[in-house]
C-alpha cells in the first residue's frame, strides 16, 4: 500500500512545479457501461490514481497552488446510505477530508457552481486535453464561466498546458514504496507463469491455462493488468493474440504473456516453454537466441545509457543468432541496416512499466533517447516468430513464437529483475516441469 502521506508529497511536488498562477484538474475515470446497467470492473484513471489514492468514480480533483482557502480540492459523491446499500460505501467530502488528506472537498453535484470561481484569477490550466470529450466540454464552460470575471478585473486563464507533460514525468521515476508494490505484483505474475508450467499438459485448452492465471492472481488479491494471451503453437506468431480458446498440442510451445495488477500497479511477464514438458531441438535453438538477447539487453539497463541502447542489444543478438541459424543470410551489420531482421522480430524490446502496462513518460527529449536513470523500471521483452507460413524457411522452424519478458528496475548497481523467481532458463523450466509431472 502507498501510504497518504506519499500522495501529498506527490500533489505538493506537482504543485511546486506548475507554480502559483496554475490550476490543475484531473477527474477520475468514468464508470464505462458493458450493456444497459452493467458495468466494465471499474479501474480508476492512474494520474487520478498517483495524486489520490482515491478510488471511486465521479470525481474530480483540483490543485489550487497558493490558494489562502485551501490548495488540494476534491469534488466528490455525497454519503447516501440509500444508495451505499446498493453499491457500496463512499468517502463522502468529509472522508475525502479526513482520510484522503484534501484541504476540502464538495459533493460532486456542486462542481458547476464552485469550480469557475475557483479556476478565476488564474492564468494557466493544466489538464489532460482530448482524453475525454465530454469532460472536455465542461472544462470549456467552467473556464469560459471564469472569464466572465474578467469584466470584475479579474485575471482569466490566458494558458493551457496540457498536463501529462509534467506528471508524466514524476510518475517514470518510482518510489521506495511503489517499487515495494511493483515487486508484489510482479511475484504474484510469476507465482501464476510457474502455476501454468507446472499444469498445463497436451490435450487441454488454452483457456484451462488462463484460468489457471486469472485463479493465482484473484487468490492473492490481484487482477490482471491486461488480457493475458495464452498461446499455443502458432498462435504464438500473433503478437496480439487472445482469442484463448484452442487445444494445445503434444511437441507444441505455450507462449504466455500475461500481468497481475496490484493496487493498480502493473506486472508485465512472458514466458515459452514445451507443453509436454521438453523442448525439441529446433524450439531449443531458437529459445538459446531469446534468451541470450535478454540477458544482453538486460545488461544495458542502467543509469546512463539511451532508453534505445537495450533493444539494438537484443537486435544485436537475434540477428547474429538467425544468421547462424541459416534464417538470415550475409552480415550481422547488413540485416541489422536493412532491418532484415524485423521479419523474424518485429517488435521493440521493451517498455515503460508502472500504473500502467504500456506507462507514460517520455523515451526521447529533443529527439534523443533519454538516458536511464535509477527509480525507472522497463520492461524487457525480446522474442523470434517464425510464420507457420513463413516462405523460404525450413519446415522445423515454421510456426515456433517465442517471447521472454522480465521486468527491470534500474538502480545504482545492478539491474533489479522484478519476475525472475519464475524460470526463463530453459533448463530450469523444464526442470520445473518435470517436477511438477513426478
Ligand atoms: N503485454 C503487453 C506487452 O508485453 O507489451
Ligand atoms: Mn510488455
Ligand atoms: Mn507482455
Amino acid at each position: 500500500m502507498i501510504e497518504q502521506k506519499e500522495y501529498a508529497r506527490r500533489r505538493k511536488q506537482l504543485m511546486r512545479i506548475v507554480g502559483d498562477e496554475a490550476i490543475c484538474i484531473v477527474p477520475a475515470a468514468p464508470e464505462r457501461v458493458r450493456n444497459n446497467d452493467s458495468h466494465y470492473p471499474y479501474r480508476q484513471d492512474s494520474d487520478f490514481h498517483y495524486l489520490t489514492g482515491f478510488g471511486e468514480p465521479e470525481a474530480v480533483l483540483a490543485l489550487i497552488p497558493g490558494r489562502e482557502h485551501g490548495e488540494q480540492i476534491l469534488f466528490c459523491r455525497e454519503r447516501d446510505p440509500e444508495r451505499e446499500a446498493w453499491d457500496g460505501a463512499r468517502a463522502g467530502a468529509e472522508g475525502a477530508v479526513a482520510d484522503y488528506g484534501m484541504d476540502d472537498a464538495f459533493p460532486i453535484g456542486d462542481i458547476d457552481d464552485i469550480l469557475p470561481g475557483m479556476i478565476e484569477g488564474r492564468t494557466r490550466v493544466y489538464y489532460h486535453f482530448g482524453r475525454d470529450v465530454e469532460f472536455d466540454t465542461k472544462l470549456i464552460g467552467w473556464v469560459n464561466r471564469a472569464r466572465e470575471a474578467v469584466r470584475r478585473g479579474v485575471r482569466a486563464p490566458h494558458e493551457f498546458v496540457a498536463l501529462g507533460h509534467v506528471l508524466h514525468d514524476l510518475r517514470l521515476y518510482k518510489t521506495r514504496s511503489e517499487l515495494r508494490v511493483m515487486r508484489r505484483a510482479a511475484k504474484i505474475a510469476a507465482d501464476a507463469h510457474a502455476r501454468a508450467m507446472r499444469t498445463v499438459c497436451a490435450g487441454m485448452n488454452e483457456h484451462e491455462i488462463e484460468a489457471e492465471l486469472l485463479h493465482a492472481f484473484r487468490k492473492q488479491g490481484a487482477v490482471p493488468s491486461y488480457e493475458p494471451i495464452v498461446a499455443g503453437g502458432a498462435n504464438g506468431c500473433v503478437l496480439h493474440y487472445r482469442a484463448n480458446n484452442a487445444p494445445l498440442k503434444d511437441g507444441d510451445l505455450l507462449l504466455i504473456d500475461a500481468g497481475a495488477e496490484v493496487d493498480c500497479y502493473a506486472s508485465d511477464i512472458t514466458r515459452t516453454f514445451p507443453i509436454n514438458g521438453k523442448f525439441s531441438a529446433a524450439q531449443r535453438a531458437l529459445y538459446d537466441i531469446v534468451l541470450a538477447a535478454q540477458r544482453a539487453a538486460i545488461a544495458e539497463v542502467r543509469p546512463g545509457r539511451p532508453f534505445i541502447a537495450y533493444h539494438d542489444a537484443a537486435v544485436r543478438v537475434i540477428t547474429a543468432g538467425l544468421i547462424k541459424l541459416g534464417l538470415l543470410k550475409g552480415s550481422v551489420q547488413k540485416n541489422i541496416e536493412e532491418g532484415a531482421y524485423r521479419r523474424f522480430y518485429m517488435h521493440k524490446t521493451g517498455h515503460w512499466l508502472g500504473l500502467d502496462v504500456h506507462d507514460v513518460g517520455d523515451y526521447r527529449i529533443d529527439g534523443e533517447y533519454r538516458e536511464l536513470e535509477p527509480g525507472m523500471v522497463v520492461t524487457v521483452e525480446p522474442g523470434i516468430y517464425i510464420a507457420p507460413d513463413a516462405k523460404g524457411v525450413d519446415a522445423k522452424w515454421r510456426g515456433i513464437g517465442i517471447r521472454i519478458e522480465d521486468d527491470v528496475v534500474v538502480t545504482r548497481g545492478e539491474p533489479e529483475i522484478l519476475t525472475s523467481s519464475v524460470p526463463n532458463d530453459p533448463d530450469e523450466i523444464e526442470a520445473l516441469m518435470a517436477e511438477a509431472r513426478a
